[in-house]
Formats: C-alpha cells, sequence, structure tokens
C-alpha cells in the first residue's frame, strides 16, 4: 500500500489534469482517445446513481474528488471521499471549496480497510480503484458492512491492450502494482461479499458493474 500511496501522492496533479484538461491541446486530445473510459466511467456513474438529492455516499478511492464534488452539486445530503494519498485529497478538498459543496462533503486519509466509518452510506462508489488491490474480498466485505443499497464499481478487464501497457508503465517503471479482472471473477467476489450484481457494462477498458446489498 506505500507503493501505491506514494505513487499516487506523486502524479495527484496530473492525473487531475485529465479531468481538468489543464494541458497542451496534444495532451488533451490523447486523453480523449486513449483515455476516453475515464469520462465515460464518470457519465456512467452519474446516470446509473439517478437523483441523489438527500442521499449519503461514499467514495473509496476518490482521488482528487471529482465524483464527491459532482454528487454534492447535485444535491446529496453527504459525500464522504476515502483515499490513502494526502496530495489527492488536498485537490479534492480545493476543488469542493471552489465549487462551494465544502458543507457538504468529508474527506478522510485513510485505506477503507482501517477506517472506521461512522455512519452508513446510501451509495457508495469505488471507480479506478481496484485496479491497485491484490485480494478484493477483504475490502469488499468491509464497504458492503457501511453500504445499505447500492454500489457502484469499475475493474479494469484482463487480457485488453492496455493490460501489457500498464503492467509495463505502472508496474515494472513506476512500481505502482496494478491488477486485472474477468467478469466471472468479478461477479464472484462481490456475490460472495453480500452484493447482488443487478448489470455489468462493459464500458472501454473496463467492467462497470451495479450491485445492491443482499
Ligand atoms: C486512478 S485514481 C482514481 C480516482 C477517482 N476515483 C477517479 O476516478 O477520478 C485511484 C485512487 O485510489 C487511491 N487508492 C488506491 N488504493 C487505495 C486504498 N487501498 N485505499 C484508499 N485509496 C486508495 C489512490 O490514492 C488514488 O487517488
Amino acid at each position: 500500500m506505500p507503493q501505491v500511496a506514494r505513487f499516487w501522492n506523486q502524479i495527484a496533479q496530473d492525473f487531475d489534469a485529465i479531468y481538468s484538461g489543464n494541458k497542451g491541446p496534444l495532451g488533451r486530445a490523447l486523453d480523449h482517445w486513449l483515455r476516453k473510459d475515464i469520462y465515460q466511467r464518470f457519465d456512467w456513474v452519474m446516470d446509473r446513481c439517478g437523483d441523489v438529492r438527500g442521499k449519503s455516499i461514499c467514495d473509496i478511492g476518490c482521488g482528487s474528488g471529482r465524483f464527491v464534488v459532482e454528487l454534492a452539486r447535485r444535491g446529496a445530503a453527504h459525500v464522504t471521499g476515502v483515499d490513502v494519498a494526502p496530495e489527492m485529497l488536498k485537490l479534492a478538498r480545493n476543488l469542493a471549496a471552489q465549487q462551494s459543496v465544502e458543507a457538504h462533503c468529508d474527506w478522510v486519509h485513510a485505506d477503507v480497510i482501517d477506517w472506521r466509518p461512522t455512519q452508513t452510506y446510501d451509495i457508495t462508489i469505488a471507480i479506478g480503484f481496484w485496479d491497485y488491490i491484490a485480494e478484493p474480498p477483504g475490502r469488499l466485505q468491509k464497504i458492503r458492512k457501511f453500504t445499505t443499497d447500492r454500489f457502484l464499481s469499475a475493474w479494469p478487464r484482463f487480457w485488453t491492450w492496455r493490460m501489457p501497457v500498464r503492467k509495463v508503465r505502472l508496474q515494472y517503471i513506476s512500481g505502482c502494482p496494478v491488477y486485472f479482472f474477468r467478469k466471472p471473477e468479478v461477479y464472484r467476489i462481490l456475490e460472495q461479499s453480500g452484493f447482488r450484481v443487478e448489470r455489468c457494462d462493459t464500458v472501454g477498458k473496463l467492467f462497470c458493474v451495479e450491485a445492491r446489498s443482499t
């Protein structure tokens, strides 16, 4: 985990620039071509969340807070972002302040496995998160305990062309281990953790899964 936290801490600004577009025109064009599913998964989550007014939502691996802030802007009563990288949380806090939703957000610097939440959440999301988790069941069972209704998650698909590229770039060059999943495995670990899978969409190189607490 320290390797993962260190990696994301170092590249927090660069990662957020995928959303802000704060880079040159070539970089922006490449993001929209090669990382299209980052934007698509954002739209998928907003679509599946539906009307969030009055809801409590938790975002595991919230990064720079793009989902948290948008959900708060859409009227969620309270959104908690959890992340291991302090630089990511700093960006997230700033974004919430810029968008005047900080009263509806709170931020937790932790790995979800060590976190002791003091409330439950109607919806939990974990997007761009399972890529960095070697053994998902422990964290999934933890998430299930505090999720009363729905869990939205994105899982990098095994054996797409991007898999070897990310293995080399993230794991072997940058020292951040990265993992990939087959659809039956995703169903199995979610269902063994107390969720019923209601929908699984292939979104670019990801499985985007909507599950309900059973
Ligand atoms: C690819 S970023 C995704 C951020 C955000 N969900 C998004 O899609 O914009 C992955 C984030 O997960 C965080 N992360 C990785 N492993 C984590 C863990 N075990 N507990 C909490 N955060 C974690 C990283 O620090 C990083 O900010």
